[in-house]
């Protein structure tokens, strides 16, 4: 018996279902988010199914975690809006049903409070190909108010998931996961750099304690903004629970208009990698415009030569970077103004005379000629005080004269516009006078002041580029992996994950991030012998097949490398360049490894006909037997072939014969899934390629 009138919306597919109700005309709040209904479930019954129980010590009613939970219905924990009016006072309003309006692949709900005049829409997709929800939260005022806190609409977790995945991380370890039970109180994370940052990935991914990657319920959720976020997962007292994201609180001006960045969350009951694979496409597919395919070789020069730019050892190097199957070269910083070391000169988008007498044009035809496309790199959005920009403009810096420098450097104020033409008339000059393919975009500190206007102003800037160089990439780096996230990657086509080229690193470091990022983004290159942010020294073979699991690049000053290094090289080059058709579509399915030296992954075709297994041997085992290596994915029926790509590369002290040392091995996919893959003993940093085909 439904005892209140109620409406009901629905957003499914095969995956998943999300329920919405509205009752006496509120706001909606989600009934349901699971597995998919069955067709033929009545909405309306969910809906009154879903109400709660009152009892001693407790409000006569129980107040919605609606997608937007309102201060106004004695909400009993964080609600979704925190609007105060033009004088300051705190407004709490009660919003109702307006009128409603199908997008796309989805809705647009309006609600209304009209002794406030206050309008929110709440627009809400499901993309079929990906079964990803993207939601986004509008407030519309007709006066100006002061926005503190704007949620995107706000999901419940159920009660039996009880665990969070959050994100953390530092300068050279992007993507830290650190897995939280859930408790009585809010978890919050308000990221104040002003940008993404190593150390607030926007995502999160709530589980139940026995979600591992290939099984297990999972309901992931990432933000997609560029500029500094709040994550709300939040236990009530009552014992629901809900989870926010919106901007960084407080980083919005007063004004009329406000919206929140998409969310995009789903629901998977396959593991970790059910989600993982819908990010992974959805970026590629969906979030990344124009991207160039097949994925070109990339080499990139700063820690061959960091600042000290010579022709004459650029163009050697570009030539050896060809040989070793690069396809694209990467000019990083050091080629502009008077830029010899990281004390001046940006904001002087300038060729230097001094480096570069005749321009860039004789390196660009070198590389060209070598069949290479030509790369820059620029920070634009920073300034030094040592520059013309700043002697002609001072005042176009962000926050105050006294700040705290970052790496010697202020930041410019891209919400002004005269900013943001100037960097547009100096970048496109550069653009037009020569043959450019392709932008490293860096961005090497955090803001001195948390402010959403700065992060609008960026994206204003690379998309009116965008729109008039469209055949320019842009890589989005901010000292390696500081800005990666949704909203930067609908205007660039590769992230710089991380400064640290040390494989071992890596390994960890990429597999966390392909959470939410495929293969054909992610930047990855072979560094030096010795890792100059570890010290660590590496073999050539973990350190290319390393990167050969991503967008393959060098990063090397590659006369340095031996013989040896070299075949290794143009070896795993010419494989990578094979397979990356299919690897580059792939998707990365992470492996549940009951030894946790390794790290392991499987890359499937989009077909499921073919796969590559990566096992790296990040240290040495407790245990002297390898544990089988369990795949997923497969189908149970078939028969795959099964061949180890480096072979050659078991050490003397493996003195068994396991099969696949010697042979190719025919067996199913559910032998491959249950018992998994019995491989040669070897060293610690090392890592074991196979291939896979189904037959
Ligand atoms: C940042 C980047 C590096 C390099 C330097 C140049 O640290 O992450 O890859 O481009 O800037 O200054």
């Amino acid at each position: 018996m439904i005892c209140q009138p109620v409406k009901t919306w629905h957003l499914g597919d095969q995956h998943q279902s999300l329920v919405l109700a509205s009752f006496d005309n509120r706001l909606p709040e989600a009934v349901y988010w699971g597995p998919a209904l069955p067709t033929g479930e009545s909405h309306k019954t969910l809906s009154a199914a879903s109400l709660m129980d009152v009892t001693g010590g407790m409000v006569d009613k129980n107040a919605a975690i609606s997608l937007c939970p309102e201060a106004s219905q004695t909400f009993p924990g964080q609600t979704g809006l925190t609007v105060r009016s033009r004088d300051g006072n705190p407004l709490a309003p009660a919003f109702r049903y307006e009128s409603e309006a199908a997008s796309e692949h989805g809705l647009s709900l309006v609600f209304a409070d009209k002794a406030l005049d206050l309008t929110l829409v709440l627009d809400l997709t499901l993309t079929p190909e990906t079964s990803l929800l993207k939601l986004q939260t509008r407030l519309e005022s007709a006066d100006i108010v002061q926005v503190d806190w704007l949620a995107a609409p706000v999901l419940p977790v159920p009660a039996h998931t009880g665990e969070m995945i959050e994100f953390s991380g530092r300068w050279c370890a992007e993507f830290l996961t650190r897995r939280l039970p859930f408790a009585p109180g809010a978890r919050l994370r308000d990221n104040r750099s002003g940008r993404t940052d190593h150390a607030h990935f926007p995502g999160l991914i709530v589980c139940t304690p026995g979600t591992s990657n290939t099984q297990g319920e999972a309901l992931a959720f990432h933000y997609g903004w560029s500029g500094g976020h709040r994550m709300v997962a939040e236990e009530l007292a009552d014992g629901r629970r809900q989870v926010q994201f919106g901007h960084a609180g407080g980083s919005q001006a007063a004004g009329r208009h406000f919206v929140t960045a998409p969310l995009y969350a789903t629901y998977s009951a396959g593991g970790f990698n059910g989600a993982a694979i819908r990010f992974q496409r959805h970026v590629r597919d969906a979030v990344v415009k124009d991207m160039r395919t097949p994925r070109p070789v990339h080499y990139n020069c700063w820690e061959a030569v960091y600042f000290d730019h010579k022709l004459d050892e650029l163009k050697a190097i570009a030539t050896h970077a060809a040989g070793l199957g690069a396809e694209r070269f990467v000019l990083d910083d050091g080629w502009f103004g008077l830029r010899d070391d990281d004390t001046s000169s940006l904001g002087d988008w300038v060729i230097d005379g001094r480096k570069y007498p005749d321009g860039l044009t004789p390196l660009i035809d070198h590389v060209k000629a070598l069949g290479l496309e030509f790369g820059l790199w620029f920070e634009p959005e920073m300034i030094n005080e040592d520059s013309d920009l700043y002697r002609a403009h001072p005042d176009w810096v962000l926050g105050p004269s006294d700040q705290t420098r970052g790496r010697q450097q202020l930041v410019l104020d891209m919400a002004r516009e005269d900013v943001r033409t100037h960097l547009y008339g100096q970048i496109a000059t550069i653009l037009r006078d020569n043959d450019i393919g392709y932008i490293k975009w860096d961005h090497n500190r955090v803001l001195p002041l948390v402010d959403a206007a700065q992060t609008e102003g960026v994206y204003q800037l690379i998309d009116r580029l965008r729109a008039n160089f469209p055949q320019v990439e842009i890589e989005s780096c901010a000292s390696g992996g500081g800005r990666i996230d949704f909203g930067i990657l609908e205007r660039t086509q590769r992230v710089w994950l991380s400064d640290s080229n040390d494989a071992l690193e890596r390994q960890r470091i990429q597999h966390d991030a392909a959470l939410y990022l495929p293969a054909a983004v992610t930047g990855s290159h072979v560094g030096p012998r010795r890792c100059h942010t570890s010290g660590r020294t590496l073999d050539i073979r973990i350190r290319a097949w390393t990167a050969a699991q991503r967008h393959m690049g060098f990063e090397m000053d590659p006369r340095e490398l031996t013989e040896d290094e070299t075949d290794v090289l143009r070896e795993v080059t010419s494989w990578w360049k094979a397979n990356r058709d299919w690897m580059m579509r792939a998707d990365i399915l992470r492996l549940d490894s009951s030894d946790p030296a390794v790290i392991a992954e499987q890359q499937l075709a989009e077909n499921g006909d073919r796969f590559a297994v990566f096992a790296a041997q990040i240290r040495a085992s407790d245990q002297i037997l390898p544990h089988p290596v369990r795949l997923t994915g497969l189908d149970p029926a078939s028969l795959y072939r099964i061949s180890l790509a480096n072979r050659d590369q078991a050490p003397q002290l493996s003195r068994g014969s396991p099969f696949l040392k010697t042979e190719d091995l025919e067996v199913s996919g559910q032998y491959l899934m249950s018992h998994g893959l019995t491989l040669p003993w070897r060293f610690p940093e090392t890592i074991w390629v196979l291939e896979g085909q189904r037959l």
